[in-house]
């Protein structure tokens, strides 16, 4: 078991187990997928010119290496990540890209960072699994410099992204023991009720926080889509350990449940996110 697994975070046995390995196994497809949320952040760090940027729950790394390509030669990025398989596949793509990038195993919220290293702290869907959100995001702050930066995406809530529970929805009559989404989690839709985020970020000191509605059309190519039925989502990770017989029954279930999202070979919806800004005070 990695340093990570063993930190008591039940987080970390989902993204050092079948999460992790569902990741990716799907990373090309999520890169494209969530590309035009990488594409913001992206944008951010060229514009803020940061000497170092942390990106938080990183992954397979896509956003840490574009955010690194973007800033070769005057500023670096790290990316910080719970799950050894994921951050093995970050190390393995920067190796391949030749990109300069830094990855660190380690829970975000505990972890001993060097106190004021970064000016831009980032993240694309990493932050709503923490154990205890104030005390990981007042960790982040003191890893963050004086004034730093704070930019994250995260999904609203379960209601306003259709698309991404319909799985659970048509699957239900089949698997009794899908476990119930946490609204408040740890999990996909911890950061859904603004108002939360909102206490959240001020208890733990972050200052000057917006928090603004992003709503982004994403799509896939339809031959994608028994791939990401497959792997992702609560129903996925279910359909790993399940028979070839009641795979087929579910995948039979909840196919038409995706045909409004359906048409001329791709599939097509909006992301329903927040993108959640703060800065750390000081100077
Ligand atoms: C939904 S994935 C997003 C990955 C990546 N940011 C992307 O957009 O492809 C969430 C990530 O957060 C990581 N994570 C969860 N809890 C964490 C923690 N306490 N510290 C660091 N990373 C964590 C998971 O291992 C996983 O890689």
């Amino acid at each position: 078991m990695t340093a990570a697994a063993e930190s008591g975070n039940p987080q970390a046995d989902r993204w050092n187990g079948v999460a992790g390995r569902n990741w990716v196994a799907a990373q090309a497809m999520l890169d494209a997928l969530f590309a035009p949320l990488q594409a913001r952040l992206v944008e951010v760090a060229r514009a803020e010119a940061p000497a170092h940027v942390l990106d938080i729950g990183c992954g397979t790394g896509g956003t840490t290496l574009a955010v690194a390509r973007a800033l070769a030669g005057s500023g670096r990025c790290t990316g910080i990540d719970i799950s050894a398989p994921m951050l093995e596949a970050a190390r393995a793509g920067a190796a391949e890209a030749g990109v300069d990038a830094a990855f660190v195993l380690a829970d975000a919220q505990v972890h001993d960072f060097p106190p004021a290293q970064y000016d831009l702290l980032l993240s694309r869907f990493g932050v709503m699994f923490f154990a205890d959100p104030v005390a990981a995001f007042g960790n982040l702050r003191r890893a963050a410099r004086g004034g730093a930066r704070m930019l994250l995406h995260a999904w609203r809530d379960a209601a306003a992204n259709p698309f991404m529970t319909a799985a659970e929805r048509a699957a239900a009559p089949h698997l009794p023991d899908l476990p119930p989404r946490q609204p408040d989690g740890p999990g996909q839709f911890a950061f859904g009720d603004e108002g939360r985020v909102r206490g959240l970020l001020a208890d733990s000191g972050w200052t000057k926080i917006e928090i603004r509605p992003l709503d982004l059309p994403l799509s896939m190519p339809e031959a994608h889509l028994e791939s990401y039925l497959n792997r992702l989502g609560p129903v996925g990770a279910m359909l790993q350990d399940a028979d070839p017989e009641l795979r087929q029954r579910v995948l039979a279930a909840v196919r038409p449940a995706f045909a409004p999202f359906v048409a001329d070979g791709q599939v097509r919806f909006t992301a329903a996110c927040w993108e959640i800004e703060a800065r750390n005070p000081g100077r």
